[in-house]
């Protein structure tokens, strides 16, 4: 069936009326053709030229994934000297390979506020994936954001914040392609839970289908968008649509989300692949937008394989269902970036064989090379070393997005103490395999998943604590089952400080069921507490994100860190705050409650039902994630979002604020005239339209970084109806900037800068970005609920 070609002159149907309780979606035909404007332009060329040379099952190869040495693969066409994609997981580290880092993963990104640190990460990431001859990196996430406290995956993006993502994801995607790699953004979009992410047959053989994110369009722009806007703006190559359903049409084949908004809207010149077995339609996942289905396969010419694409397109474009020209433009996107980055070099490096054995499911130390019928990644070199001294960058991360939670007696930083007790099965290294590490003992420096990596290299606590104190006694019990079955009775002599390190496992496929930390922590803290030997005790938490700390007022708890998962320097990168090496300057990019009734938004489930399509998850809540929901709600957080001591204090003053333009603003940014923007979307919205400076002083007595943050309270009494309190938040983040490390009483002045998207909300009825009238309130601080700096500005 052909589908109805709908121009972008629709642009007003494309409202999602809320019906039954969830939003509708419209159709939106046909994709625009990608023309590699914004810098692209030469690549496109050289695509087009490659395209026409393709016969046409070459060109069924170039979008279907087929087996080989990668997570995913596009086959080489030798006739043309054409050597293939290779995509590889995930967002940290090479999944799989050896001899290759494990970097901290995005949450821990998001917990320094420092985009110096990002971008370096990235960078390093990035040189690891060309170095074992990767095309496509799969990462970095901002779907999941992290609307739900539990969501599974959170960690491996990086706040539910989406301007702190987006900030984290511009400089990540820069990065990273700054040295080769194709970044892809995923997962595309919605995705915020893991619980029915696909879809399931039950008992009686019916399909339950995957849960349906219902998110109205405001919400869908000003949170779980607006990440991805700083992706494609970044120039990523690709972006992964999701497992879920959006407004109850697969993430895959929905022409609102894909040919529109991304295509459309942002402007995207690159290409979406799918998740791995989120394609659920031929002719409709293609017409609605998706360019490249993965992992295939192809399929065979006599159908004795299933796929819904590969051979199958030949019929498509034989009966007319699917126009060439549609074909071709896929193969334009996948190839433009491709020849962007110069991938088809003669110089690149080819792919290490390792990542086939790995991929292929073969382990073992010395399985023959693998061969592939299409010829790709055939070399015989393995196991090559790419790390390339990151570990000290790795380290340095690791430092940085820990977050000082309590400090009380100045327990903190440790001198040279003579006596330390360490607890918990944290502390130690993992028993059970570097790889995937859902150990009971053993750090926990990742998660689990697509996003793992294997930890050939890992320093833990207790190794890192031993080096650093070669002389001191110390003792640890790391079994938490003994710890609390048997007390601790057995430390003798009475230590200065006891250290407890508690974790927490998360991972693809499955959402956390509670917020504390694992093994029995509560009990394990409540243990060594009440000891009598641990009056002085620091509690250390290596975790996906949020806990809850119940025992964080118990006042032998004099410390608490929150490490987040740090990668393979975890048991150095918590040292070097325990002493002082660095001063601890990390922030939540989260909030922390008082208890889990606290956070809304929950992951939603219906299991055991038979109706096809129960599985509705109501964004209901609207804006009112994370802080934005404690604000609101006038909840009071335990440990609020940008929260994170320092050993020195800040103090803030002279605010200034200016506007960069004289004359007001029009309400709606220009239409600058292509029907099509550039990467991003209309350029007028990243203009800089005001100035925030401030001044922040260490007034404290040791040299240390700050983090200011901004953030803008919208004008909500001004007559804008779409703006009411009870949609809008009271207040959002807009700004942050690290300082350098600021000896006792030096000051530096930080500089915010707010773009016109900033300060405009999106309005639905004109779909498009608006500034309010009336006035902005300007908060900054040092965390979302200590501002000591306020003004106002207003545009209109
Ligand atoms: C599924 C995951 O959702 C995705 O993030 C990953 O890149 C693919 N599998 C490939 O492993």
């Amino acid at each position: 069936m052909r589908l109805q070609a709908v121009t972008t002159n629709s642009l007003l149907l494309a409202i999602s009326p809320l019906v039954d309780g969830h939003y509708t979606t419209d159709n939106w035909y046909p994709a625009p053709n990608a023309t590699g404007s914004g810098g692209w332009e030469n690549a496109f060329s050289q695509a087009k030229s490659f395209t026409e040379k393709l016969n046409l099952t070459e060109k069924i190869f170039l979008v279907t994934g087929v087996d080989g040495p990668c997570v995913g693969n596009i086959p080489a066409i030798e006739r043309l000297g054409f050597k293939g994609i290779c995509l590889q997981d995930g967002p940290l580290a090479i999944r799989q390979a050896s001899f290759a880092s494990v970097f901290s993963a995005g949450v821990s990104t998001a917990t320094t506020w420092d985009r110096e640190l990002m971008h370096q990460r990235g960078a390093a990431i990035g040189q690891e994936f060309v170095g074992k001859g990767a095309h496509v990196m799969l990462g970095p996430v901002s779907g999941p954001l992290g609307r739900s406290a539990l969501g599974g995956r959170n960690w491996e993006g990086f706040s539910p914040d989406p301007y702190l993502t987006g900030v984290a994801m511009y400089e990540t995607i820069t990065a990273e392609q700054s040295q080769g790699i194709q970044a892809c953004a995923k997962h595309f979009i919605g995705y915020e839970q893991e619980t029915q992410r696909v879809p399931s047959v039950n008992d009686d053989g019916i399909t339950i289908q995957a849960v349906s994110s219902n998110i109205d369009d405001r919400t869908l722009h000003e949170l779980y968008l607006w990440p991805f806007a700083d992706s494609v703006k970044a120039g990523v190559a690709s972006v992964m649509c999701s497992y879920n359903r959006i407004n109850e049409t697969y993430a895959c084949e929905n022409s609102h989300t894909l040919n529109k908004i991304l295509k459309t809207e942002l402007g995207f010149q690159g290409y979406v692949v799918s998740d791995w077995g989120a394609t659920h339609s031929g002719v409709k996942s293609i017409l609605t937008g998706l360019d490249m289905n993965m992992p295939g396969p192809l399929g065979s010419s006599d159908s004795s394989l299933a796929s819904w694409w590969g051979y199958n397109i030949t019929t498509m474009i034989k009966n007319g269902s699917v126009p060439e020209s549609k074909l071709d433009d896929m193969i334009q996107r996948i190839l433009t970036p491709y020849y962007y980055l110069q991938q088809n070099s003669a110089t690149y490096p080819t792919i290490d064989i390792d990542t086939a054995q790995l991929n292929a499911g073969v382990t073992g130390s010395d399985v023959p090379a693998y061969q592939h019928p299409f010829n790709l990644g055939t070399n015989t070199d393995k196991n090559r070393d790419v790390r390339n001294g990151h570990s000290s960058l790795i380290r340095q991360l690791g430092t940085a997005s820990s977050v000082l939670l309590k400090n009380s007696k100045n327990t903190l930083p440790l001198a040279s103490p003579d006596r330390l007790a360490l607890f918990g099965n944290d502390a130690v290294d993992v028993t059970g395999g570097p790889y995937d590490p859902q150990n009971v003992f053993g750090v926990q420096a990742v998660g689990g998943g697509s996003g793992t990596g294997r930890l050939a290299s890992l320093v833990s606590p207790l190794e890192a604590i031993k080096a650093r104190l070669p002389s001191a006694s110390i003792q640890y019990i790391t079994d938490n089952s003994l710890i609390t079955s048997d007390g601790i009775s057995s430390i003798y002599p009475t230590p200065d400080v006891c250290l407890v390190f508690l974790k927490t496992f998360a991972t693809e496929g499955a959402d956390r069921t509670s917020l504390l930390c694992d093994y029995n922590s509560t009990q394990v803290v409540e243990t060594v507490t009440s000891s009598g030997s641990c009056a002085n005790t620091i509690v250390i938490t290596h975790s996906p994100g949020i806990n809850l700390l119940p025992w964080a007022d118990n006042e032998n708890v004099t410390a608490i860190i929150a490490s987040h998962f740090p990668g393979e320097q975890a048991g150095n990168s918590i040292t070097d705050i325990l002493f002082c090496d660095v001063n601890p300057s990390g922030k939540l990019p989260y909030t922390i409650a008082y208890k889990a009734e606290d956070y809304n938004a929950p992951i939603v489930n219906f299991t055991g039902s038979d109706n096809p399509n129960a599985w509705q998850s109501n964004f209901t809540e609207g804006l009112m994630i994370d802080y934005r929901h404690f604000d609101h709600n006038n909840i009071t957080p335990r440990y609020e979002f940008g929260f994170g001591l320092s050993y020195t204090t800040f103090s803030l003053s002279n605010i200034g604020i200016s506007k960069v333009s004289t004359s007001n603003l029009d309400a709606y940014p220009p239409n600058l005239g292509a029907e099509v923007p550039p990467p991003g979307g209309n350029a007028a919205l990243y203009d800089v339209v005001a100035i925030v400076t401030a001044e922040i002083t260490n007034s404290g007595s040791v040299p240390g970084a700050a983090v200011p943050q901004l953030y803008l309270s919208f004008p909500t009494s001004s007559g804008e109806t779409e703006l009411s309190s009870t949609t809008t938040p009271k207040k959002v983040l807009r700004g942050f900037e690290k300082t350098q490390v600021l000896a006792p009483g030096a000051s530096a002045t930080v500089r915010f800068e707010l773009k016109r998207r900033d300060v405009s909300y999106w309005n639905v009825e004109k779909q498009d970005w608006k500034i309010p009238q009336g006035s902005f309130g300007i908060l900054v601080g040092q965390s979302s609920r200590d501002i000591s700096l306020t003004g106002q500005i207003s545009f209109l």
